[in-house]
């Protein structure tokens, strides 16, 4: 079992470099397919699903080289359509992306239902109604999508909600359809933009990415491009939020501070004083935040990513907040598990209530999910005392470099596995030193 001991208390301090946005190197990643030859993605997150996505190409015949663990040269000259390692695809969510990129490509798709954070039911009625709307047949069987089309052609969509993953998913498979698509109630999120840029490199025909509607004139065919992926706006506001959390001072550089605007401006709400310029953000935190209330919506709204990581800064607010959670079902699940800290959080379906305590005191935890785990970790970092995170291979399916880079701001903290530290005695020994029961 691998866990990370925390010895929480002491205030972050110093600078963090925020990696590229794990939501869209997973999406630029599968673009990549739409065109035979060799692509190249730099800025890409060392994260585990990154790490899967490229099992999961080589695995249907693309050529998959890292040069550096921020680059992936993927040539995707010879791939095959029917994606068969049903355990890789469904560690990650984005793995139906592949629908689009192949059903594009090939105008046929065999992929596995996606899996990733357990928050909700997650369906993808979204993405098939617009793959029919292009002229596929869609069907699940045996665990797999079918997508399959004799030829696609554009057509007028709008989306029921506005899905982030059925936006690109139906803009892949529209770039290489026979006449123009138009996509309405689009999501807006900067990674659709991201991934809209990409394409056009290809040579794809895409306007609109980041407004609601999207226009997509098919082309012919597309070519391999270069692409650096933005970076990641929910890495930067979990360690904005675990800085504030913990009284600390710390700056995040290589960021987009418009990306953060609504996390920015919650913070400041609590009292967290925010600067900004350029390509970086400084985040001053203070003794005890305000009480404040947090609605997650769509982008340019608080992002629900964002919300698990806010909900452990307000466990310590000075009055209660309200935090109601727009997007997902069950994203409340890891309550129980910070309330072993002796924080005071009552969920009512989507809404928390919180009552914000003194102190919070280190405990044994366990993540369920991405998020939750983010948001446990900070608790960790803001309890008194030692918290041992449990589940940590799903935090590291979306953050990179975890340790080193809250060590390098002055948090105590080890990974350990089945009771063995992996940094080495010598960089523990702080922690060790003081791991107690919890
Ligand atoms: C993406 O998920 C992200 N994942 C999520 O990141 C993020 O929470 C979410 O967008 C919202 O920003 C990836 O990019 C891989 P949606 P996605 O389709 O695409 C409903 C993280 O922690 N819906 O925008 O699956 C759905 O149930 C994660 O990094 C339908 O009803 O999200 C949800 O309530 C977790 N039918 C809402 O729409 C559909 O066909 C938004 O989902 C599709 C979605």
């Amino acid at each position: 079992m691998t866990e990370l001991h925390i010895v929480g208390g002491n205030p972050l301090s110093g600078e963090i470099e925020v990696g590229g946005r794990k939501n869209s190197a997973v999406a630029a990643i599968p673009a990549a397919i739409l065109a035979e030859g060799a692509s190249v993605l730099e800025n890409l997150p060392a994260i585990g699903d990154v790490a899967t996505y490229s099992n999961i190409l080589s695995s249907i015949g693309a050529k998959v080289q890292r040069p550096t663990w921020s680059q992936m040269k993927i040539d995707a000259t010879n791939i095959q359509p029917d994606v068969t390692p049903l355990e890789e695809v469904k560690k990650i969510r984005a793995s139906y992306y592949l629908l689009g990129a192949l059903l594009g490509r090939f105008q046929y798709a065999r992929v596995g239902l996606p899996g990733g954070c357990d928050i909700g039911q997650r369906p993808i009625d979204q993405h098939l109604k617009g793959f029919r709307a292009l002229g596929a047949d869609t069907r699940i069987a045996h665990g797999e999508v079918i997508a399959q089309a004799d030829k696609l052609r554009g057509a007028h969509i709008y989306l029921d909600v506005a899905s982030v993953g059925a936006t690109i998913n139906i803009m892949y498979a529209a770039v290489l359809a026979e006449g123009t698509t138009v996509l309405e109630n689009c999501a807006k999120e900067p990674h659709i933009v991201d991934v809209a840029n990409f394409l056009n490199a290809m040579g794809a025909r895409v306007v609109g990415a980041g407004t609601d509607t999207i226009k997509i004139r098919g082309v012919e065919s597309l070519a391999p491009a270069e692409h650096a992926i933005i970076p990641d706006e929910i890495e930067a506001a979990t360690y904005a939020v675990a800085a504030a959390a913990t009284g600390g001072d710390v700056i995040l550089r290589g960021v987009v501070p418009k990306h953060l605007d609504s996390v920015s401006a919650k913070l400041r709400e609590a009292g967290v004083i925010i600067e900004e310029n350029g390509d970086w953000i400084r985040v001053i935190g203070n003794d005890r935040p305000n009480a404040i209330n947090v609605k997650t919506l769509p982008y340019p709204g608080f992002p629900t990513d964002a919300m698990p990581q806010m909900l452990v800064l307000l466990c310590r607010g000075r009055g209660t907040s309200v935090i109601s959670e727009s997007i997902y079902e069950t994203r409340f699940n890891h309550v129980s598990e910070l309330q072993r800290m002796g924080t005071r959080i009552h969920v009512e379906g989507r809404t928390a209530v919180v009552e914000g305590v003194e102190t919070l005191h280190g405990a044994p935890v366990k993540a369920s999910n991405l998020r939750a785990g983010a948001s446990l970790v900070i608790a960790g970092l803001v309890a008194e005392g030692t918290t041992r995170v449990s589940g940590i291979e799903h935090v590291d399916r979306g953050y990179e470099f975890l340790e080193e880079k809250l060590r390098g701001v002055n948090a105590r903290l080890c990974r350990h596995s089945d009771g063995v530290s992996e940094q080495g005695e010598a960089d523990c020994q702080t922690t060790a030193a003081n791991i107690g029961d919890g």
